[in-house]
C-alpha cells in the first residue's frame, strides 16, 4: 500500500501572505500525523517564499513520522540539509520565478552538480530521493547516482486535458515505476495528485510514498471554513 506524505508549504504560504504567526506550519504537521500521514514534507526554498529555516528546525525537533526535505541541488541548501538532517532529502529542481516545482530535476543535465550534493548528504547519513521525469534517460541516470529512491513526477498526469492524454501520462509513469522497481530503488510519486486523480498512481505495483500537498491543504481550508465561522460567530453573541 502507498504511504502518505502530507507537504504542508502551503500553510506556510498562507501566513507569509501576512508575514504573521498563524497558521503554524509546525501545528499542521502534527494534526497530519494525528491524521496518519506516513511522513511530513516540506520545500525550503531559496527563496523562502513558504516554508522558513525555524520551522525546519522546530520540525525535525517535533515531528515524529519520517521527515522528508525537499531542496535544490544549490550547496547552501545541501548544507542546512546536512545541519538540520531529515530523515530523507528529495532534490528537486528550483527556478525564482515558478509558481511551483515544475517538472522534474534533470539529473542528466545536472549530473555533476547532482552527484556532488548526493555526496554531501550520504556523508551526513541522509537518505536521497530524486524528483524526477518517469523517462528512461533520468531514471538511469539516477540508478547511476546511487540514490536510494525517486519520485516520479505525477504533474503531466495531473495536469492532461484529456482521458486519453491522462491514460497515456499514466502508462509513462507505469513503465517508470517498473524500471525503479527492477533497479530496486524506493519508488515516489508526486505533484498535482488530488482526490480524484490519486487512485491510479497509488495502484501502481510496488509504490511508495505520495507526496500531496496543494489539494490537501485545499480540501482543509473548506472542510474547516463552517467550524471555524461559528467559533467566531460564537465569540460575538
Ligand atoms: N513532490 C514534489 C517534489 C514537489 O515539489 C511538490 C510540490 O511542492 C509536491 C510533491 C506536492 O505537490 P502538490 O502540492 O501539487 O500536491
Amino acid at each position: 500500500m502507498a504511504t502518505l506524505g502530507v507537504n504542508i508549504d502551503h500553510v506556510a504560504t498562507l501566513r507569509q501572505a501576512r508575514r504573521t504567526v498563524e497558521p503554524d506550519p509546525v501545528w499542521a504537521a502534527s494534526l497530519a500525523e494525528l491524521g496518519g500521514a506516513d511522513a511530513i514534507t516540506v520545500h525550503l526554498r531559496e527563496d523562502r517564499r513558504h516554508i522558513q529555516d525555524r520551522d525546519l528546525e522546530v520540525l525535525r525537533r517535533t515531528v515524529q513520522v519520517k521527515l522528508n526535505l525537499e531542496a535544490a541541488i544549490a550547496p547552501a541548501m545541501i548544507e542546512i540539509a546536512c545541519r538540520v538532517k531529515p530523515d530523507q532529502v528529495t532534490l528537486v529542481p528550483e527556478k525564482r520565478e515558478e509558481i511551483t516545482t515544475e517538472g522534474g530535476l534533470d539529473v542528466v543535465a545536472h549530473r555533476a552538480a547532482t552527484a556532488a550534493a548526493v555526496e554531501r548528504l550520504h556523508a551526513a547519513g541522509i537518505v536521497v530521493s530524486l524528483f524526477i521525469d518517469p523517462s528512461p534517460t533520468q531514471i538511469e541516470a539516477a540508478v547511476d547516482l546511487g540514490v536510494a529512491a525517486v519520485e516520479l513526477h505525477t504533474g503531466e498526469y495531473a495536469n492532461a486535458a484529456t482521458d486519453a492524454a491522462r491514460h497515456a501520462e499514466l502508462v509513462e509513469l507505469s513503465r517508470g515505476a517498473a524500471m525503479v522497481r527492477q533497479a530496486k530503488l524506493g519508488l515516489n510519486a508526486g505533484h498535482g495528485l488530488t482526490y480524484r486523480n490519486v487512485s491510479p498512481v497509488a495502484r501502481l505495483e510496488g509504490m511508495g510514498e505520495l507526496n500531496i500537498g496543494h489539494s490537501i491543504v485545499s480540501r482543509a481550508v473548506l472542510v474547516g471554513f463552517i467550524q471555524a465561522v461559528r467559533e467566531m460567530k460564537s465569540l460575538l453573541s
